[in-house]
């Protein structure tokens, strides 16, 4: 029916974990497709299940119940080696803090990526090096970790993530350690690479700095997810939807 390839398709997902004698259900036949382009900002509160849904998008878990399909590609029946080849093919992370390998400068830790997908030393330099000045980054490239802000780690983890040209990728409050004008700077740069790369972007945040910049906002609770309604746009059905109808009003 639908001839063209979703980026990510999370299907009918359960995920519990033990609690006690009990179990707790985290994920429940959670559905989520992300199209190519799309910046999907997921927000809910604290233990609704968020990173857990990331990890099972990003093929880092396998859920109990349900089907992920990255790129076309069904995961339920890989193996655990078929699912690090397409993870390592499709998928790019990125965290809070940038977790960047603390004895690599900003320019290997690109290129370390280029290399691990098969590319020569020429073609992996090259391209870092590019990847490096869109991000502003240029003049830092020789630094290590130890000798970058938080903002100027944060985006060399963003430039590692697009050195791999991910179909999915997969952001885990990437602006919860940052100030405003720094948050904007990497939400801009998600968001820009969503659409301008063509990259299905899945972001967790708390913050309103992603949500703005988001083509479409979900609310993770109950272990499913649920539209977020524009104020701007529905004013009744965001106050119902949100709780929020006293604080949002009717605009007279
Ligand atoms: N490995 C695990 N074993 C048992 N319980 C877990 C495990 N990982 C997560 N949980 C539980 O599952 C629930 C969801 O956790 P998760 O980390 O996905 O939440 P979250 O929405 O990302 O929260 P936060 O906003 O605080 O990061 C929590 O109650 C957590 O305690
Ligand atoms: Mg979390």
């Amino acid at each position: 029916m639908n001839h063209t390839t979703t980026a990510l398709d999370v299907d009918g997902v359960r995920v519990a974990y033990p609690d006690g004698p009990d179990e707790r259900v985290v994920l429940d036949s959670l559905d989520l497709r992300v199209a190519a382009g799309e910046m999907v900002v997921i927000s809910g509160e604290s233990g609704a299940g968020k990173s857990t849904l990331l990890t099972v998008a990003g093929l880092l878990r396998r859920p109990d119940q349900g089907e992920v399909t990255v790129a076309g590609t069904s995961t339920s029946g890989l193996s655990d080696r078929q699912r690090t080849t397409l993870r390592r093919d499709h998928i790019a992370f990125v965290y809070q803090s940038a977790n960047l390998l603390p004895t690599l400068t900003a320019l290997e830790q690109l290129e370390l990526v280029g290399h691990i997908r098969g590319e020569r030393s020429g073609t992996a330099r090259a391209r870092a090096l590019a990847l490096l000045d869109e991000l502003d980054l240029g003049g830092r490239r020789n630094q290590l970790p130890g000798q970058l802000s938080g903002g100027e780690r944060q985006r060399v983890g963003i430039g590692r993530a697009f050195m791999a040209q991910p179909t999915v990728l997969i952001a885990d409050e990437p602006t919860a350690s940052l100030d405003p004008e720094r948050a904007r700077t990497v939400v801009d740069l998600l968001s820009g690479a969503a659409r301008e790369r063509s990259i299905a972007t899945l972001v967790v945040a708390h913050d309103d700095a992603p949500a703005r910049a988001a083509t479409r906002r979900l609310r993770l609770a109950g272990g499913t997810l649920h539209e977020v309604v524009e104020p701007a746009t529905d004013r009744a059905a965001a106050g119902s939807v949100l709780g929020v109808g006293a604080r949002v009003g009717t605009g007279g």
